[in-house]
């Protein structure tokens, strides 16, 4: 089940940023900061009543996400993928028109995921991940408006005149 991630799901959050993310597992503090600030948006993935995974983004018109984990026992069944789809849907609907995110360059698992989404490489980031001295590689995806919406046209198209009488 996917939902927005709350101050109260901070304490399972916690549990799993150290094995999710090693050295750099984010504080109570950065978390309790980023659920509390506008402009931001987490979800959780809930399997039996259990947080197995979250991820969040900030918004605006470039959208980052900021994180994104699943606990090892609950991969590849497509969690980050919904979270992922989630994270750019909002965005999306808050005017962004492409997202940015790094990602370890020595790791391919989430390149991949990442990639199916649109995401391509547009630079390296050296030493990044400064306690653990990695790398980052730098994506980005381009964001397309929903159907519907104004600039969904394509470009020169008159809208239908009213018939006349
Ligand atoms: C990366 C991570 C979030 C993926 O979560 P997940 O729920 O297992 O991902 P999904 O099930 O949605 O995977 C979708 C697709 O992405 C690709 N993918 C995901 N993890 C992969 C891996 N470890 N190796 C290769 N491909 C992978 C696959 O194509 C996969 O589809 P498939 O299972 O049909 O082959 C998870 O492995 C994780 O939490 N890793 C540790 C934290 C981390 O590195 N986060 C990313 C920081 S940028």
């Amino acid at each position: 089940m996917l939902r927005p991630l709350r101050l109260e799901d901070v304490d399972r959050v916690l549990e799993l940023e150290v094995t999710l993310f090693g050295l750099g597992a984010w504080t109570r503090g950065m978390y309790e900061n980023e659920l509390s600030t506008p402009g931001r948006t987490y979800v959780a993935v809930e399997e039996d009543g259990v947080l197995v995974g979250y991820a969040g983004a900030n918004l605006g018109e470039e959208s980052h996400v900021m994180t994104i984990g699943v606990a090892p026992q609950a991969r590849r069944r497509g969690y980050a993928s919904r979270m992922l789809s989630e994270l750019m849907a909002t965005a999306r609907r808050h005017g962004a028109t492409s997202m940015l995110l790094e990602v370890r360059a020595d790791d391919d698992g989430p390149q991949g995921l990442y990639r199916r989404f649109g995401f391509e490489q547009i630079g390296v980031r050296p030493g990044y991940y400064q306690l653990e001295g990695a790398d980052a590689v730098v994506m980005r995806a381009p964001l397309a408006a929903p159907p519907g919406l104004p600039g969904d046209e394509p470009p020169g198209r008159n809208p239908p005149r009213p018939p006349t009488a």
